[in-house]
């Protein structure tokens, strides 16, 4: 997409971290901005923060109906928009071993039905528009690796944009997974906001860490401004080395999986 200037982008999970500086991204690129968040008060301050072009919006992507009202309010207020960050995420360190369903239901609830409600409730309003537009996923290099119940969540949302990505392809809007590498953020904090209805809280020793590790979150947001660009599909940004365990698990992956095929084929 070129000539930034005026268009409107949607960032959910814009009151922290990543999607923080996404908004300030594209409002220092004369963009409109929605900064949606389950924690409406930090949205405010991202949003007065970014200037007069940026409102914040509550919404929990986890639920159909809130995301489609954002999806109303973002129209109602800009009459378009033409990049959407489905950035909202949790993460949660807990074996398959030792989880309780409400753990998959809270991760796959925000990190995937999130990006499915996202995708549900803009991209109709989106390619009735008939301008160019942009759908970024956040993934994560977690989806290379398959650990434990986030990096299966994340797993599927770059197998999800894929797929998304395919079907738009020859349509004027594109659709890129953003894959992070270790960003400084709340991340490790996310039980924070955890509904009290999904289940236990866990004492979880990561979370003194929030906000301490990682490379500044304003490397995925230049990345993000480069790729409206070029239209990469998979927008790497963070990454504080070529992870060979990732490497090696994932090419051991796809080797073996296409070698044991043979295995399954069966005479027409
Ligand atoms: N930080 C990293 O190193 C890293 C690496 C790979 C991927 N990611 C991904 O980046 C994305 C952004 O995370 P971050 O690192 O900036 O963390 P963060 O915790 O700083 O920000 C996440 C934001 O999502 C919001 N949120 C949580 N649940 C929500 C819900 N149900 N509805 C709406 N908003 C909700 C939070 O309030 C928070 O503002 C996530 O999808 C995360 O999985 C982060």
């Amino acid at each position: 997409m070129d000539d930034l200037e005026g268009r409107v982008a949607v960032v959910t999970g814009g009151g922290s971290g990543i999607g923080a500086a996404m908004v300030a991204g594209f409002a220092a690129a004369g963009m409109l901005t929605v900064v949606a968040d389950i924690d409406l008060a930090a949205a405010t301050e991202v949003a007065s923060a970014a200037g007069g072009g940026s409102i914040a919006l509550h919404v929990d992507v986890a639920d159909p109906a809130s995301v489609e009202a954002l999806a109303e309010a973002a129209y109602g207020a800009f009459g378009a928009v033409h990049v959407l960050c489905n950035n909202a995420g949790v993460l949660l360190f807990r074996g398959f071993g030792d989880a309780i369903i409400e753990d998959w239901q809270w991760v796959y609830g925000v990190n995937v039905m999130g990006t499915i409600n996202g995708i549900t409730a803009f991209l109709p309003r989106m390619q009735a528009a008939g301008e160019p537009g942009h759908i970024f996923n956040t993934s994560s290099i977690a989806a290379l690796g398959a650990t434990g119940i986030y990096g299966t969540s994340k797993a599927a949302i770059l197998t999800l944009t894929d797929a998304l990505a395919d079907e738009l392809d020859g349509s004027p809007i594109r659709a890129s997974a953003l894959l992070p590498g270790m960003v400084r953020s709340m991340i490790t904090d996310a039980e924070r906001n955890r509904p009290a209805d999904m289940g236990r809280k866990l004492d979880d020793p990561t979370r003194e860490f929030a906000g301490l590790v990682g490379v500044d979150p304003s490397t995925c947001a230049d990345r993000v401004l480069e790729a409206l660009g070029t239209g990469e599909r998979y927008v790497w940004a963070g990454v504080p080395e070529r992870s060979e365990r990732a490497e090696t698990a994932h090419r051991r992956r796809a080797d073996e999986l296409l070698a044991a095929i043979d295995a399954g084929i069966v005479e027409a």
